[in-house]
C-alpha cells in the first residue's frame, strides 16, 4: 500500500501516444499531486518532449530502471509492455494502473472503474487494471440496474471511434481524407481498408465461437466488474 504524500513522483509509460498525451493533460487539468512527472515510452521517441504544466519535460526511454522513486506509474504503451515491465514496476515501489489488457482477467489483479466497483482495490498487490473503454462506460451506466434488479443479459452494440486504434491510426484517417479530398488515393496501411468516409464493422480478431476479442472482452470484463 502507498503512503499518502502530498505530492507523488508519477510515471506515464506511452506518454507519446493517444491516450499517454489525455493521461497527462488529465493530470494536469484535476490538479492532481504531481511532485515528478516522469514521461517514458520507446526509442522512436528519444529527443521527443511533452508539455506538463507549462513545462517541456524530456521523454526517457522505457527500461527496467526506469521507476526507481515512482510511486504511481500509469501504463499504456499495450499489453506486451505492461505484461514485461509492470511487474518491475510494482517491485521498484510503486502502484501500477494499467490501461491495456495485460492483467484485466487475473484473479489476482482489481478491474476497476472507481464509479462502480472502487471497493475491489482494497488489498491490491500492486496492480491495478482498467478495461477496455466501451466496458466502462458500459458499466457505469448499468450499475444502479444490476443492483435495482440483477441484469441477466445484455445487448451492446458500440460505434468506435478511429482514436480508439491510436495515434496512427489518427494520423492515417487525416492523411486519407486530405488524399481523398484533393481526388487522389487513400493510402491504406494500419486498417484493412480505407477507413476516412467510411465505417469498418469490425473490431479485433475473431475467436472460433464467431465474436472477436474485443466483443468478449466486454462479456469477461463486465461479469468481473458487476460480479
Ligand atoms: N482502456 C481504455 O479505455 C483504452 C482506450 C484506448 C487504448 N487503450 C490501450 O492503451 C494502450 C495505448 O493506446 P494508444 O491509443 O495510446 O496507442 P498509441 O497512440 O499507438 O501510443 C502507444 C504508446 O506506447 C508507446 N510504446 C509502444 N511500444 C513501446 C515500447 N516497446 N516501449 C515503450 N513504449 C512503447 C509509444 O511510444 P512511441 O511513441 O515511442 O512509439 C506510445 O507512447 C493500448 O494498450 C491500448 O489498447 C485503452
Amino acid at each position: 500500500m502507498m503512503n499518502k504524500k502530498a505530492a507523488y513522483t508519477v510515471a506515464v509509460v506511452g506518454a507519446t501516444g493517444a491516450v499517454g498525451t489525455e493521461m497527462i493533460q488529465v493530470l494536469e487539468e484535476r490538479n492532481f499531486p504531481v511532485g515528478e512527472l516522469v514521461p517514458l515510452a520507446s526509442a522512436r521517441s528519444e529527443g521527443h518532449e511533452v508539455m506538463f504544466r507549462g513545462q517541456s519535460l524530456p521523454v526517457q526511454v522505457l527500461e527496467p530502471n526506469s521507476f526507481q522513486g515512482v510511486d504511481v506509474a500509469l501504463f499504456s504503451a499495450g499489453a506486451s509492455v505492461s505484461k514485461e515491465f509492470g511487474p518491475i514496476a510494482v517491485k521498484a515501489g510503486a502502484v501500477v494502473i494499467d490501461n491495456s489488457s495485460a492483467w484485466r482477467m487475473d484473479p489476482k489483479v482489481p478491474l476497476v472503474v472507481p464509479e462502480v466497483n472502487a471497493h475491489a482495490l482494497s488489498g491490491h498487490q500492486g496492480l491495478i487494471a482498467n478495461p477496455n473503454c466501451s466496458t466502462i462506460q458500459m458499466v457505469v451506466a448499468l450499475k444502479p440496474l444490476h443492483d435495482a434488479v440483477r441484469i441477466k443479459r445484455i445487448i451492446v452494440t458500440t460505434l468506435q471511434s478511429v482514436s480508439g486504434t491510436g495515434k496512427d491510426a489518427m494520423d492515417e484517417l487525416a492523411e486519407q481524407t486530405r488524399q481523398l479530398l484533393s481526388f487522389g488515393e487513400a493510402k491504406v496501411e494500419v486498417y484493412p481498408y480505407q477507413i476516412a468516409f467510411n465505417c469498418l464493422p469490425h473490431i479485433d480478431d475473431f475467436l472460433t465461437n464467431g465474436y472477436t476479442k474485443e466483443e468478449m472482452k466486454m462479456v469477461y470484463e463486465t461479469r468481473k466488474i458487476l460480479g
